[in-house]
């Protein structure tokens, strides 16, 4: 078997590692960048370090602080407007984007956008960005959607209540500045949000159909980070230590499902957020009790791998005994992380109820779910659903 591994030239990891930013660039060739970021950066003064940093090595660059969470076509237009104008000097040769995923989401369909033109629906799957663009620096802010280490974007069409999934080497940074500093100030809920984003992907790509040598390696490598640390930075968010560990697992989980894929929590997840607006990494915290429940059987081995990597397990127990102690971990996760139901989130059970048929079929056409162990048909999918309440 031949696996596609694709990622970033250069990584700059470790605490302070942002200070590296305008060394990065120089190895890059980038001269006037375009800055992708949101309002939060902005008033946590991470962009002043940025112009800081930008502005000692003399470059000529533009901002673009507009980015929304879980971006939309509409919200990235104002920002490929921008990436077409240029600077007074000339047009942009590079993107940097600095956030959480959304930021470095919209950054890179702006740059795709911007560099090679059409819509982003053009690059939706099945279809790609399958040339390298301009080379996007990205500098995540949580831990994490591992953005800053895959080929794919996910933005919203707004009108057609849709998430759409786009892949190809042209979404894969050039470059992403790992530096867990950044994260010590994010709240609670958005870290155990991002945290379980990350840990499910790192599940995922271990137990993916297209799970690969490479990819297993560091599925398990981040699981070993993550399981014992989730909790500490959600209850001690200045952990500095357990800060570190998530950041690290959450890259190394990225980089596995950019080449194993994610699977059935994802294409069930992405649905559920565009329908009914739930972050990213908590509808997928919803869903991971269950998918796995409705997995399990498909592949114990796996999953049981899966629960010894977290820490939750031994080598003494068989797989199915590891099975169960996953199981009861991703309950017990939800609970001390305060993961709300449908319900308690507020979403309207005539709503759903009236929008599975449409999240079944947008599940299934994300490919998403063929990528899981257990392969649900139309209805399974919708009982699946059903069984979140
Ligand atoms: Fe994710």
């Amino acid at each position: 078997m031949v696996s596609n591994i694709l990622m970033p030239r250069i990584l700059e990891v470790g605490g302070g590692a942002l200070e590296r930013l305008a060394g990065v660039l120089a190895a890059l060739g980038v001269q006037r960048p375009l800055v992708v970021t949101d309002p939060m950066m902005v008033e946590l003064g991470y962009v002043a370090r940025l112009h800081a940093l930008l502005e000692a090595a003399g470059l000529d660059y533009r901002v673009f602080a507009d980015t929304v969470p879980e971006p939309t076509l509409t919200s990235i237009l104002d920002g490929v407007a921008l990436m077409r104008e240029g600077t007074a000097q000339g047009a942009f040769d590079g993107v940097i984007a600095l956030g959480g995923g959304s930021p470095i989401d919209s950054a890179k369909a702006i740059g795709v956008l911007g560099h090679f033109g059409g819509e982003i629906r053009d690059y939706q799957f099945p279809r790609a960005a399958s040339q390298l663009g301009l080379p996007l620096v990205a500098i995540p802010t949580t831990a994490g959607t591992g953005s800053e280490m895959t080929r794919f974007t996910i933005i919203t069409d707004e009108a057609a209540g849709e998430k759409m999934l786009c892949p190809g080497i042209g979404f894969m940074p050039a470059a992403a500045i790992v530096d867990f500093e950044l994260t010590l100030s994010v709240p609670p809920r958005v870290t155990a949000d991002t945290g379980i984003d990350a840990l499910t992907h790192a599940i995922e790509a271990y137990v993916s159909r297209k799970a690969n040598p490479f990819s297993d390696h560091n599925a398990l490598a981040a699981m070993r980070l993550i399981g014992p640390h989730l909790r500490r930075v959600y209850h001690q968010g200045d952990d500095r230590a357990a800060r570190e560990a998530m950041m690290l697992g959450s890259s190394l989980a990225g980089l596995a499902f950019s080449s194993a894929s994610v699977a059935l929590v994802h294409g069930m997840s992405r649905p559920l957020g565009a329908a009914f607006h739930v972050p990213h990494g908590m509808s997928n915290a919803m869903l991971l009790p269950a998918i796995t429940t409705f997995s399990l059987a498909a592949a114990p081995a796996r999953y049981a791998t899966c629960a010894r990597a977290i820490g939750v397990a031994t080598d003494s127990d068989d797989d199915a005994r590891a099975g169960e102690r996953l199981l009861a971990e991703l309950v017990a996760l939800n609970q001390e992380l305060a993961v709300p139901t449908p319900r308690d989130y507020g979403i309207d059970p005539a709503r759903f109820e009236a929008l599975l048929d449409t999240m079944a079929e947008q599940a299934l056409a994300s490919g998403s779910p063929g990528n899981n162990p257990r392969v649900p048909n139309h209805a399974e999918l919708i009982e699946l659903y059903r069984s979140l309440w």
